[in-house]
């Protein structure tokens, strides 16, 4: 497939429920992985877009986080119903504005 052109990490780390934290997979992330991959590959982007579930990526308190790289665009409160509006965005070089995390709790929890 060579090299994509985006490349999309989705927390899949899980802390113990009490843990005040938090963590991701307690939100349902890994729901958002399947979601993301399925999505993917119906839309034909398989080649273009690459998909990672990640470790704590520090953005617990606004999880599930998702990633996107080259742009380094950072979603946050991500849902399975997101998930085709954020493939789209990227397919099309533009940015879900309502899910970006803010500067401040990026990397902050
Ligand atoms: S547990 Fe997902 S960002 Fe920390």
């Amino acid at each position: 497939m060579g090299r994509p052109q985006h490349h999309i990490f989705i927390c899949q780390n899980e802390r113990d429920p009490e843990n005040p934290r938090g963590s991701c997979l307690n939100k349902g992330s890994k729901d958002v992985l399947k979601c993301f991959k399925e999505t993917i590959i119906k839309a034909g982007l398989r080649d273009r877009i690459e998909f990672d579930g990640s470790t704590c990526m520090d953005c617990c308190a606004v999880g599930p986080a998702v990633v996107v790289y080259p742009e380094n665009v950072w979603y946050g409160n991500v849902t399975v119903e997101d998930v085709p509006a954020i493939v789209e965005a990227i397919a099309n070089g533009m940015v879900v504005d309502r899910l970006l995390i803010p500067d401040e709790q990026v990397r902050k929890s």
